[in-house]
């Protein structure tokens, strides 16, 4: 009996040690792996050196999130045209700020890499932002007329209206003394312009304050998406789903989709109205959502639910959360810069006389207000950053290459800070927006929409909601900064402030705007 005992124990304790082996051999490997991979990268990256980085944490420690993009703007001058940034130990991206190196990006077709999209894809799905090749083709060419002037013509109304519902908000709320913080009320406006005109959904929730939830998880997710990607701890499915950061995540995710889901259940109970059919083929032009639950393609085919439902959640986040973002920082620099203010105010007066309502003609003529959002979107792009994996080798004009597979980001932020493009690039100075130096400057120094094929689909749209949110806004306000509350900019996907954006409103009384 002793004997089998004794047999079982010592077999056990040498299959023990024997899996203890096998798990040290496994790390040895995984180890020694990972010095390749890091051995490849940076012989890869050698070529673009950027400032010195840890082995482990790459330049992650290195930048504080109040400072990231003034550390970035020092760097990309220090090490300029274009410098490896280490997010980790083992992701350098190639991070570009000069206009021939992002030229010769947007110039290609290359790929959105999912290492820096990955993370997005829970929330808003493969939609036109994350989809590639033929099938983000079919996608884009399928959704390009929901973008035509045609249809963006009558949304001038429904903008005007939208931001009219805000402007009497903001009159029962200022005081003399007590600045208001814009970001939230501004958010709201671009998601309820933006559910009348792409979803036909006539919201009060600018009053309501019933989607106060989805813009909340939006602020949460772009947050948490960016985090993501900077935190190679976070890369893994595994350790992100059992991390706090992964669950609040989760959760965000599922109040983001309680939105969409009812948007897109709600059109197609009415899709199954033969009459509510009939209508929308009568339409000279479909909205957003009945291009995407009509259109079939050649074979008759439409788009599955899991299409339909990833463009729908794509759209709802890029098309108000970047104009939120563009108005509000527009809004600060209207305030910071009176005479600029004053200037475009003036102009806007003698566009409309004595309407208080913006409509389609005056878009064109409101020259000076343009150059403004232009220098605006310069000093504080919506979109910060973009990225890509090259789908094939590139080089650059300096000689310089980079092989494929390899990740580079265009800097939007930092291109439109380049000094030897932008001279005191501090400045607001709208002027350089003149057709004159327009005309002068390289094709790609200014991309707040991006270039190429992969360009915004929105830019109209956009530039149209600026203006009218900054006409209307201009008419009823004027509008000076909080010395007490500079906004301090942060990257996010989108640009944010740290500590919000607050403005001190003054009522102006005059024919305009009752
Ligand atoms: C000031 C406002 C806006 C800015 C600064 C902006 C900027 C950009 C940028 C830089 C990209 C390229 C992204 C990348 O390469 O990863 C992009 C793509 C895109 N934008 Fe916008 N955008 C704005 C408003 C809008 C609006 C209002 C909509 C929709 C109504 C929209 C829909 C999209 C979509 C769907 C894409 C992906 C296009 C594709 O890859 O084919 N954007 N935007
Ligand atoms: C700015 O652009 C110029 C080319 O116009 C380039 O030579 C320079 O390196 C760029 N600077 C930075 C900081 O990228
Ligand atoms: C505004 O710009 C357009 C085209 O750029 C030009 O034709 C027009 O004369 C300009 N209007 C004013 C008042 O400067
Ligand atoms: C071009 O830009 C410079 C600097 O911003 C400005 O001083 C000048 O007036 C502009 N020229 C024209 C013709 O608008």
């Amino acid at each position: 009996m002793a004997y089998v005992l004794e047999e079982i124990v010592r077999l056990s304790l040498s299959t023990l040690s024997l899996s203890a082996g096998f798990c040290l051999i496994l790390t040895l490997l995984k180890v020694l792996q990972l010095y390749w991979k890091k051995k490849e990268l940076i012989k890869i990256y050698e070529s673009f050196p950027g400032p010195p980085s840890h082995w482990l944490y790459g330049h992650n420690h290195k930048i504080r999130q109040r400072e990231e993009l003034n550390t970035l703007l020092s760097w990309s001058e220090k090490y300029s045209p274009a410098f490896t940034r280490w997010f980790g130990g083992f992701m350098p991206v190639l991070v570009i700020t000069h206009p021939d190196f992002a030229k010769a990006v947007f110039g290609r077709g290359d790929p959105k890499s999912m290492t820096s999209y990955g993370p997005l894809v829970p929330w808003i799905g493969k939609g036109l932002l994350v989809l590639d090749g033929p099938k983000w083709f079919k996608h884009r060419r399928m959704l390009t007329p929901a973008f035509h002037y045609n249809v963006l013509k009558p949304y001038v109304t429904l903008i005007s209206d939208s931001t009219k519902v805000m402007l009497d908000k903001w009159e029962q709320l200022i005081t003399q003394k007590k600045s208001v913080e814009l970001f939230e009320h501004v958010s709201l406006m671009t998601l309820d312009s933006l559910m009348k005109c792409a979803f036909s959904c006539s919201s009060n929730c600018q009053v309501d304050n019933d989607l106060d939830y989805y813009v909340r998880a939006v602020y949460d997710l772009t947050y948490l998406v960016f985090q993501r990607f900077r935190f190679s701890f976070y890369h893994s499915d595994f350790l992100y789903r059992i991390s706090a950061q992964g669950r609040r995540f989760h959760e965000a995710c599922r109040l983001a989709h309680l939105h969409t889901d009812k948007i897109i259940s709600e059109r197609k109970k009415l899709l199954q109205d033969e009459r509510e059919v009939e209508k929308i083929q009568k339409k000279r032009y479909l909205d957003f959502l009945d291009i995407l639950l009509c259109t079939k393609d050649e074979n008759g085919d439409g788009l599955s639910d899991e299409d339909v439902r990833a463009e729908v959640d794509t759209f709802m986040f890029e098309g108000h959360d970047t104009t939120a973002s563009g108005i509000s920082w527009l809004l600060y620099c209207m305030a910071r810069y009176p005479e600029h203010q004053q200037r475009c105010r003036k102009e806007i007066q003698e566009i409309l006389g004595d309407r208080d309502t913006v409509q389609w003609e005056d878009l064109s003529k409101m020259n000076y207000t343009t150059m403004c959002i232009k220098e605006s979107m310069r000093l504080y792009s919506p979109v910060p950053a973009v990225w890509r994996q090259l789908s094939k080798s590139i080089t650059f004009i300096d000689g310089r290459s980079l092989p494929k597979d390899s990740l580079v980001s265009v800097n939007i932020y930092a291109l439109h800070w380049n000094r030897s493009v932008w001279k005191d690039p501090e400045v607001f100075d709208p002027m350089r927006f003149s057709p004159e130096n327009s005309s002068q400057r390289h094709s790609h120094a200014f991309l707040p929409f991006a270039a190429g094929s992969r360009n915004c689909i929105g830019q109209q749209f956009a530039m149209n909601e600026m203006k009218v949110a900054l006409a209307l806004t201009l008419l009823r306000f004027d509008l000076f900064p909080d010395p007490a509350k500079p906004p301090e900019p942060m990257p996010q996907l989108i640009l944010k402030s740290q500590n919000g954006i607050h403005l001190l409103l003054r009522r102006l009384h005059g024919d305009h705007g009752n």
